[in-house]
């Protein structure tokens, strides 16, 4: 079985707003925080009780990222929105599943790879273009569809 990629923040995932930067510190680290539980076979309880607190924490995180986007009149703070959705989408189906996953360990390695993977191309896609509506440069066309 291979073992999960962790992350760091660096400066090309800033979105400009430094409360929503140290959010997005925090989410990684609850994504570092299940990758180094998979490297010593976690069990259920560990990997429920991180998946609710990933849950808790992306729902607060994306409600203060909507509203900043709102208040910045970000172009993409629609299909920011949409892409929180698909997000929250996904974390349910992997609680659900989870309740009659057969290996603990592959099933937190398999939404590990998929959730982090999505979480650090969202933010580097979608939530870094904030910057350009906080500090008024010229906004890039092709943005905002992940
Ligand atoms: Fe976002």
């Amino acid at each position: 079985m291979t073992q999960p990629d962790k992350i760091s923040w660096d400066e090309a995932l800033s979105t400009g707003e430094s409360s929503l930067d140290n959010q997005h510190k925090v989410l990684i680290a609850i994504f570092n925080d299940l990758a180094g539980m998979i490297e010593s076979s976690p069990s259920r309880d560990s990997v429920a009780k991180i998946l609710l607190a990933l849950k808790h924490y992306a729902e607060w995180h994306f409600s203060c990222e909507e509203d900043c986007m709102e208040k910045y009149s970000c172009p993409i703070a629609g299909n920011n929105k949409k892409a929180h959705a698909i997000f929250t989408q996904r974390l349910e189906n992997y609680e659900r599943e989870f309740a009659s996953a057969g290996s603990v360990r592959e099933f937190a390695l398999h939404v590990h790879n998929d959730l982090a993977r999505w979480i650090y191309v969202h933010i580097l896609e979608v939530d870094t273009k904030l910057y350009h509506s906080i500090h008024s440069t010229p906004f890039p066309k092709d943005v905002g569809q992940k």
